[in-house]
């Protein structure tokens, strides 16, 4: 068994990044299949004590003591450090080591390991905010709404299990704008989830495709980001091509361009997708993770208001996940109830794409794949 198990580290260690979620996903199955009944009570009935668990160690910052110590520490290091007692720390810390977030070196002793480190990382420090804080009490919501409205798809993003969570009528967005640190989290997360080198603009041949193309000196948009957030895609689009002529836009609803980045060449612009653009004929008009909070109909309304302001130049880039029609991932399909839990929206396979931009008289014309990893 030893040697299987190296094995496996040794193929972890050294694969690439769709090998290894593979790898990852395969390790699971095998779990699940050896799973006994009490396994299967133990692994279900204590999530809500994992996720309860980590959050107590952010609220300590334990995770970035042990990231940035030395050497192993001690119990009574860590409680003192902490202000806790001994005997309560060492209990947590020992419910934390069983589920990866650290590891026991010694009787009393504990480091920081992969996990841990990962707990101090800005995407999921933000990441985890946003979930544990935000979403959480949707999840918890979900049974009862779904029973309540009798297990039909949620095609209304003001009625969702979210709005009972949280006792409000708002929609989650206009929520964010009254709870601010609720918005940071999001907004942190939503511009650091993605790593700055998987972009579509490694994938997209932008300067191909303004061959050409008028910017009337400068005068013409050149990219609109329609729901940009606070304008990490923006910033990003100027360092990759600061000299292509045209202006750069971020659009976005007051509580997000309150608080968006002020890059050199990139105008902040409030802006509500729901009503006309009014930006007409830019080159590209660019929607990242906005369709999928959607249900169908405001969908649609979205790529027909931008429909709209299009002239014969313009091409409308979508920047979301393309599901397979099987094996979809764990991270894809519960992200895919997240939308249909918090904003009544979803995930779509090409051919729903195919139908939502039909719905809206638009065509799919090609797709590219910057991010493989989502779709294993
Ligand atoms: C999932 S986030 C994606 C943000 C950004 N495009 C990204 O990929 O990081 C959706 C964005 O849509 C914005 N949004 C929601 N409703 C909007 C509306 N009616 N008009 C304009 N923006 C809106 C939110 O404020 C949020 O920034």
């Amino acid at each position: 068994m030893d040697a299987a198990l190296e094995t496996i580290q040794q193929c972890g260690a050294t694969a690439d990044g769709a090998t290894r979620r593979k790898l990852v996903t395969s390790l699971n199955q095998l779990i699940f299949s050896m799973e006994s009944p009490s396994d299967t009570i133990h692994r279900y009935g204590h999530m809500s004590l994992q996720t309860a668990s980590i959050r107590v160690g952010f609220d300590l910052g334990l995770f970035k003591l042990l990231a940035e110590a030395e050497r192993p520490l001690s119990v009574d290091q860590v409680a003192q450090a902490k202000g806790t007692e001994p005997e309560l720390i060492h209990r947590i810390m020992r419910y934390l080591t069983t589920v990866g977030a650290l590891s026991e070196v010694s009787s009393s002793q504990f480091q920081a390991n992969n996990v841990t480190r990962n707990l101090t990382d800005n995407v999921v420090v933000s990441g985890l905010g946003h979930y544990l804080n935000t979403v959480e009490p949707a999840y918890r919501a979900l049974p009862a709404f779904l029973k309540r409205t009798g297990y039909k798809t949620p095609q209304d993003g003001i009625h969702t299990a979210f709005q009972d969570g949280w006792s409000t009528q708002l929609s989650s967005f206009q929520w964010f704008g009254e709870n601010p640190k609720h918005l940071a989290y999001f907004n942190e997360y939503m511009a650091s989830r993605r790593q700055p080198e998987t972009s579509w603009l490694s994938v997209y041949p932008v300067a191909q495709e303004v061959k050409g193309w008028d910017a009337k000196d400068g005068k013409q948009a050149l990219y609109v980001n329609v729901g940009g957030g606070i304008g990490h895609q923006c910033k990003q689009f100027r360092e990759w091509y600061p000299n292509l002529p045209g202006r750069v836009i971020l659009q976005d609803l007051p509580h997000s361009i309150e608080k968006s980045l002020s890059t050199p060449g990139v105008e902040n612009m409030v802006h509500d997708f729901f009503q006309p653009q009014p930006i007409k004929d830019a080159k590209f008009y660019f929607l990242r993770g906005v369709l999928h909070d959607h249900p169908q109909c405001h969908a649609r309304k979205i790529l027909e208001e931008t429909k709209a302001a299009m002239g014969p130049e313009s091409v409308l880039l979508i920047d979301e996940m393309i599901l397979p029609g099987h094996d979809v991932n764990t991270i894809a399909a519960s992200i895919d109830m997240t939308m249909l839990t918090a904003l009544a929206g979803m995930e779509r396979t090409e051919s729903q794409w195919g139908a939502t931009l039909r719905e809206a008289g638009l065509e799919l014309v090609n797709t590219f794949m910057y991010n493989p990893l989502m779709a294993v």
